[in-house]
């Protein structure tokens, strides 16, 4: 009988499907490029892929702006084509989880479109959030809130007559219009989309800016100036964020999710106050939460020390295993943060991922050798913890971000609605290098549709396929032990001599010491199965972890 618990301590891969691989020469990843490559995500040793939308799209915002939820985008395949890869993942022992984006649809999604062609009051506005505009001709908009990719929040629109009309929420790009989740008609069409995957053999979701649905927006809109912000939002207070009655959207979601067997999972995309992200993570709710405070703590022991002990009890009390992140599509890869001068934590004024970056990615200001020996090291480490782990697609290469994409050739909506001040999120969205040659360094037959940088060649997967001590065969080998670690959910930290050390037990007789000072330190007694740098002489260096199994009796 298939493990209801596989998500609790699982390594999940997340692919964005247009970075991926191109089967057909076109520039873009698509879903046979991903068949094609299962036996690679096999032979990494992951336990499940977590596939970024994939849907009809025009995208605005690569992909989480969604013409039509149950169906594939044509350049990326057809529904056939998916059932193909859930098929191989499948055979290969690999979950899937697929993105569901439930705060906003596209612009283009037939909904949307018929409520610009109806008027005012309409059955089919009410599914979004339509206001008039503010002042003598309603030329201003409801308020003066910011979408999160800079510009107003608001976009007016053209009415049937092609006079000025209403104004439309969008949190997000003009292009993503939030739904009405007040209204009956929604809530129903996503319960049939959950359904729609799921029948379809999906093993979970991954829930996209969860904490956003549930809206009270009262006729007078607050300003901006009295607002919280996302992430400290007076504790279910705001008009938007963290609301608390989201969590009875989830309540109904978990009920469908009961019914399959083993249930499907969720994990909640919420940028809430670090209190109440277990609401979301609750077994009544979406099941887990992604943990993004490792994400944003600098390479720092103390810091990474404090973020796995309040987790790891979080979790312990709610039930829910904790999450661990360091990449995903939204933010500049950790080779490269770790490799900033302030030690790779959150910096800028973003509230939703996209302002973490740099200027420049890969600019002279970035140690790139200094990033990635300590992405190495972190991750080995977050390999070790309880609970389960996110990958993101290349970090495994030891891949660092792009920083050099011409202005005309980013995507990411974040650069534009703020005209260049935000960098965007191009940089960790460049598609994969397989081959150290070829057009588009083996990402398919054809370019790639976003220029790929010449160094990509040392990072190709080729380049590092059965090389002893590559990133590539650093995770193969950590994946392959995890299992060893992984039967209980349990962690014991043990005291150092040395304040610049972490060091902790998992069952079985496992230790895993990370050195996060400048000098060599020494390492318990035990074995060392697997290291991220070079021991030599019982000496663990700086910026290096190592798992040690104590001798067998
Ligand atoms: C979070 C997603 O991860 C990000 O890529 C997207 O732009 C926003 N949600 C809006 O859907
Ligand atoms: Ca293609």
């Amino acid at each position: 009988m298939a493990d209801p618990d596989w998500w609790r301590q699982a390594a999940v891969y997340q692919i964005y499907p247009r970075s991926f691989a191109d089967s057909n020469g076109d520039g873009i990843g698509d879903l046979k490029g991903i068949t094609a490559r299962v036996p690679y995500l096999q032979r990494l040793g992951i336990d499940a892929v977590w596939l970024s939308p994939f849907y009809p799209s025009a995208l605005a915002d690569g992909g989480y702006d969604v013409d039509d939820y149950r169906d594939v985008d044509p350049r990326l395949g057809t529904l056939d084509d998916f059932d193909e890869l859930s098929a191989a993942l499948h055979a290969a022992g690999i979950k899937l989880v697929v993105d569901i984006v439930p705060n906003h649809s596209s612009n283009l999604h037939e909904w949307f479109r018929e409520a610009l062609a109806s008027p005012k009051g309409s059955a089919a506005r009410d599914r979004y959030i339509f206001r008039d505009g503010l002042g003598e001709n309603g030329d201003e908009p409801p308020s003066d809130w910011d979408s999160l990719f800079g510009g107003s929040a608001w976009e007016r629109v053209t009415e049937a007559d092609g006079n000025p009309g209403q104004w439309y929420l969008h949190l997000f790009a003009k292009e993503q219009p939030d739904f009405n989740w007040d209204n009956p008609e929604v809530r129903e069409d996503f319960l049939k989309t959950l359904r729609f995957w799921s029948d379809r053999g999906v093993d979970g979701f991954r829930i996209d800016v969860a904490h956003a649905l549930a809206k009270h927006l009262p006729e007078e809109l607050p300003s901006k100036l009295v607002l919280p912000r996302e992430d400290d939002n007076a504790l279910g207070a705001h008009p938007f964020w963290d609301r608390d009655e989201v969590h009875e959207i989830y309540a109904e979601w978990r009920t469908l999710f009961n019914e399959y067997e083993p249930p499907r999972t969720a994990v909640a995309e919420a940028w809430v106050h670090a209190d109440r992200l277990s609401r979301y993570a609750s077994p009544e709710g979406l099941g887990q939460a992604f943990n993004f405070d490792l994400l944003q703590a600098d390479f720092d022991v103390d810091q990474f020390r404090a973020v796995i002990t309040k987790n790891l009890a979080e979790a312990a009390a709610t039930g829910a295993s904790s999450t661990w992140v360091f990449s995903n599509h939204d933010v500049v890869r950790h080779a490269t943060r770790y490799g900033l001068p302030a030690g790779g934590g959150r910096r800028g004024k973003g509230q939703d991922g996209s302002q973490w970056l740099l200027d420049g990615g890969h600019a002279a200001d970035v140690d790139a050798e200094t990033g990635l020996r300590r992405a190495r090291a972190a991750s080995l480490m977050m390999l070790a913890l309880p609970g389960s782990a996110y990958l993101y697609q290349g970090e495994e290469l030891g891949l660092q971000e792009v920083g050099e994409i011409p202005a005309a050739e980013r995507q990411d909506p974040s650069f534009f609605r703020s005209a260049g001040e935000q960098i965007g999120r191009d940089g960790c969205r460049v598609p994969l290098p397989w081959t150290a040659e070829g057009p588009s360094f083996g990402f398919g037959p054809g370019g790639s549709h976003l220029p790929q940088p010449s160094w990509f060649a040392d990072f190709a997967v080729t380049a590092q396929d059965g090389v002893a001590g590559s990133t590539l065969e650093l995770y193969r080998a950590a994946l392959a032990l995890r299992a060893e670690l992984q039967t209980a959910e349990e962690l014991e930290w043990i005291a150092t001599d040395d304040a610049s050390v972490l060091h902790f037990a998992r069952p079985n007789g496992w230790q895993v010491v990370t050195n996060f000072g400048t000098e060599p330190v020494a390492l318990p007694a035990g074995d060392v199965a697997i290291a991220s740098g070079p021991v030599e002489g019982g000496l663990l260096p700086a910026d290096t972890t190592a798992w040690l199994v104590s001798a067998k009796a």
